[in-house]
């Protein structure tokens, strides 16, 4: 079957790659010409383990090229998958921009009864309105379904290559034959389900996970006022099979290019069928107003951020990418700056750009000064008065901090719960975790 993939950004290299690798011919279309140069070269223009091996392992196949022209993309190909961006407006909807302009764009060339399907996260009703935009460019027949993806970064090679479940919503029996057979080599249980279903199923998981990581984080909060240990409390609920402990730590709440966005655009999707006051409305708030409370609660605990030199080891938003859209050190940063505070930061994989550094700045010059990001370790923590480790990386997790206190700091704050109190207690840091007993 002949694929083409619209849209080279995360998911779309991570599909056309692995499609490829199931025998198929993929295209992978970009209106980038830089992104599409750099592709063919077999260059990934970020992190993601395994991704870079497989492509160019793909592309020495012959089954995977890419190109900016639509017609040599289109004209032959069976199914089409739109992964192109979607970005949210200022009230948190989302902003369906490229997706339309990659409808109307690939109307003309469409090969009878092509399967155009939709993989970016859109809100139930827009198959039909992408349908409408490239009704209105051609008179050749096609099928519409929706393909959401569940991929996480950092396992996206993975995820893809071997998903709990693949979800094909549409309404057109033909189409949804043809995307069964194309999906059979991934071994993973199909459902079949209206177009609305899957977009709903794709909204929901995530707003669902992003749900438990707040609510965990709320219960660490009580924890907090009580002697009780978060990490205690989630074995002995999780052991309920219910519910159950796995991917439940606590932190400083979710990031990434995903959660933050998909419960925002739920909520502003609610609200436009009237439901503005449901859940959905007041997880994203929860979430935002954690990192200035969590900050405000350990400053008053080490006696103020002003003077403090302060080792803020992770960037990334989680582990094994570096990706930092809502990075949770984006936002302890610049507070922390704000609070009079000088920051060294550590990443194994983010990279000291202007982008980043402006960031990590908050935008101020004046502060700009006071802030460094280095890609070792030990010397970002040598002469620190306060450690904070924010993202839960092997290199920081695996690191010795105890064993000849490497570090002059006084204060180790371990925002993900992934070290050992005692242990670096004994070594002479005072200890502050979440929802855990200070060790002190
Ligand atoms: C997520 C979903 O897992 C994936 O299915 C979907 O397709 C895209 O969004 P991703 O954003 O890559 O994937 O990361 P994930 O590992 O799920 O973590 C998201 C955020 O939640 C991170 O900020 C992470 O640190 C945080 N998190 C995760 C917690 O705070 N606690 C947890 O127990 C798990």
């Amino acid at each position: 079957m002949q694929i083409c993939v619209i849209g080279t950004g995360f998911v779309g290299v991570v599909t056309a790659a692995v499609f490829s690798s199931f025998g198929h011919q993929v295209i992978g279309l970009d209106v980038l010409p830089d992104k599409i140069e750099k592709l063919k070269q077999g260059i990934v223009p970020f992190f993601e383990p395994g991704l870079k091996e497989l492509l160019q392992e793909q592309q020495k196949t012959g089954n995977l090229t890419f190109t900016t022209s639509y017609e040599d993309a289109i004209k032959n190909s069976d199914v089409i998958m739109l992964a192109v961006g979607t970005p949210s407006s200022a009230e948190g909807a989302v902003d369906l921009k490229y997706v339309f302009s990659a409808a109307e764009s690939l109307a003309p060339y469409l090969k009878p009864n092509a399967i155009v399907a939709i993989k970016s996260t859109v809100p139930p009703g827009t198959l039909n309105s992408v349908a409408e935009k490239i009704k209105a460019k051609t008179k050749t027949a096609f099928e519409m379904a929706s393909l959401p993806e569940f991929l996480r970064e950092g396992t996206a090679v993975q995820d893809t290559l071997h998903p709990d479940r693949v979800v094909i919503g549409s309404s057109s029996e033909a189409a949804a034959k043809t995307l069964e057979e194309l999906h059979k080599s991934f071994k993973a249980p199909i459902f079949h389900v209206r177009p609305e279903s899957a977009q709903m199923a794709k909204y929901s998981a995530n707003a669902y996970l992003a749900l438990r990581i707040a609510f965990i984080n709320q219960v660490a909060d009580l924890c907090e006022e009580n002697g009780a240990d978060v990490m205690e409390v989630i074995k002995v609920i999780g052991a309920d099979r219910r519910i159950g402990d796995h991917y439940w730590y606590p932190g400083l709440g979710y990031g990434g290019s995903c959660f933050p966005k998909d419960v925002k655009e739920l909520a502003a999707y609610s609200r436009t069928v009237g439901q503005a006051n449901n859940l959905l409305n007041h997880l994203n708030l929860i979430n935002e107003e954690r990192i200035p409370k969590l900050i405000a609660n350990w400053g008053s605990k080490l006696g103020g951020w002003n003077g403090k030199k302060v080792a803020v080891l992770g960037v990334a938003f989680k582990p094994h990418t570096d990706d930092v859209r809502e990075s949770p050190a984006l936002k302890v940063v610049p507070a922390l700056l704000a609070d009079g505070a000088t920051v060294s930061a550590y990443d194994p994989r983010v990279e000291a750009s202007d982008m980043v550094m402006a960031a990590l700045s908050g935008g101020s010059e004046a502060h700009a000064k006071n802030v460094s990001l280095s890609n070792e370790l030990l010397t970002t923590i040598q002469d620190a008065d306060v450690i904070l480790a924010l993202v839960e990386w092997p290199e920081i997790v695996e690191f010795d901090f105890a064993g000849k206190k490497p570090s002059t700091a006084q204060w180790f704050i371990d925002a993900r719960n992934q070290f050992d109190a005692h242990t670096l207690t004994k070594a002479g840091y005072n200890y502050l975790g979440i929802g855990r007993p200070s060790h002190a």
